[in-house]
């Protein structure tokens, strides 16, 4: 099943550290190539001599014994096609998610471009902890896959969240990302997402409720793929790929037509707000005696019709979003002609339980050539994939 894939583990000082050798035997026995490295500590818990006879590998622990004349953070994560770190110490979790490089697996982590996979184990405390819970929020939103810990007894003799998640667990994950198919690579895709921001005066602004959710879950699956994935966003976020923070319409236009010559593919998930204010009065507006004020605005430049108007190539795929509360078909198919655009991804946005801001979605792909394909409800994540997959096959 895991032919020809390089596997490196890493293994950390926790007592589930022993548990470890049968997922090496199990990665084993799919016929992958597996390489551990440990922490000085995980090697309290579980030995250099068992981790070298089970993987068939010699294992990695101090990062200044070298052997040839390659840095050896270097060489172990360019051979690999994915890092598994199990069990992972509230130590280690906290040193990866601040870019501490203090020993060879940290080291590593730090300089590794593929997938990481990190399954937590400890004292339910400690997995609690607030500071731990920021550290797995930065390394997941980083891109990093964490698999939780479970509930029951632990090591230590409490009970609580803490355990390592099932073996299977992480096999499965470890297979699922492996197999996702790099259909993507070679591919410049360009995606927009959050609502603009368009200022009236130094301190007030008019925007909407998204929240980025839909275009970052379409950045993770084109990414996922092997795409070369340039994300345009209203919203901070940390990802492995490159994100270039914008704030109204006409900085978020600049910053897609900078790209769109040596883009494959634009798509426009961003709510871009049709109107700003004529004037920004650079210092705080005054409450007056009146009790209306009238605020002008002038309109924005509609992006998407930009973009498709300026395409040079035939082969640039560009995808809009409509955003609907009412008559969503209807109105997408006049839409999709008055763009331009090749796909159309309409989604009512009435509904509390998709669209702005939830983690849900449900959509209708309309294509340039009159195609309509409906995706029931999901999690954006796999809304995501599929509208890749309607795009790319
Ligand atoms: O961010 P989330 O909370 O996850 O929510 C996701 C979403 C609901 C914002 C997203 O799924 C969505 O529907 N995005 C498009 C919102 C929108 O602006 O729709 P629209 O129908 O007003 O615009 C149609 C298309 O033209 C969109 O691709 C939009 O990016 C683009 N546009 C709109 C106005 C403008 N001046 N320039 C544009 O390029």
């Amino acid at each position: 099943m895991l032919s020809g894939k390089n596997i490196l583990i890493g293994i950390t000082g926790g007592i589930a550290a022993y548990k470890i050798c049968e997922l090496i035997r199990m990665f084993k026995r799919a016929n992958a190539n597996v390489r551990v490295i440990c922490t000085p500590n995980a090697l309290n818990f579980v030995t250099k001599l068992t981790l070298q006879n089970l993987s068939q590998n010699d294992v990695g622990i101090e990062e200044f014994e070298l052997k040839e004349f390659k840095p050896e953070h270097i060489s172990y994560a360019d051979e690999a096609d994915i890092m598994v770190i199990a069990p992972a110490t509230a130590n280690t979790i906290s040193k990866l998610a601040n870019g501490i490089c203090d020993n060879l697996l940290t080291s590593i982590a730090c300089a590794f471009r593929k997938q990481i996979i990190i399954a937590p184990a400890m004292n339910f405390g400690m997995w609690e902890n607030k500071f731990i819970q920021e550290n797995i929020q930065k390394l997941q939103n980083a891109g990093r896959i964490i698999l939780e810990p479970e509930s029951g007894y632990l090591a230590c003799g409490y009970e609580g969240k803490g355990r390592l998640c099932k073996l299977e667990t992480i096999f499965d994950k470890t297979v699922e990302v492996l197999k996702t198919e790099k259909n993507l690579s070679g591919k410049k895709i360009v995606i927009t997402c959050g609502g603009t921001i368009e200022e009236i005066d130094s301190v007030r602004y008019i925007s909407n409720y998204s929240s980025g959710k839909m275009g970052i879950a379409l950045a993770d699956a084109a990414y996922a793929q092997g795409a070369d994935v340039i994300l345009i966003s209203t919203v901070n976020v940390i990802k492995p790929y490159r994100v270039e923070k914008v704030k109204s319409a006409n900085e978020m236009q600049i910053a897609v037509e900078g790209e769109q010559n040596s883009a494959d593919c634009i798509i426009m998930a961003a709510a871009v707000a049709d109107y700003r204010a004529k004037n920004i009065a650079n210092h705080k507006l005054k409450k007056t005696k009146e009790d209306e004020i009238t605020i002008e605005l002038v309109k924005n430049p509609d992006i998407l019709k930009g973009l498709c108007e300026k395409r040079t190539s035939n082969s640039q795929i560009i995808v809009g979003f409509c955003a609907e509360s009412e008559d969503l078909i209807k109105n997408a198919k006049e839409k999709i002609l008055n763009k331009g655009c090749d796909y159309l991804i309409a989604n009512d946005i009435s509904r509390k339980d998709i669209g702005f801001s939830s983690d849900f979605n449900e959509v209708t792909i309309l294509d340039r050539n009159g195609g309509i394909k409906q995706l029931p409800r999901a999690a954006k994540t796999e809304i995501a994939k599929e509208i890749l997959k309607e795009i790319y096959g």
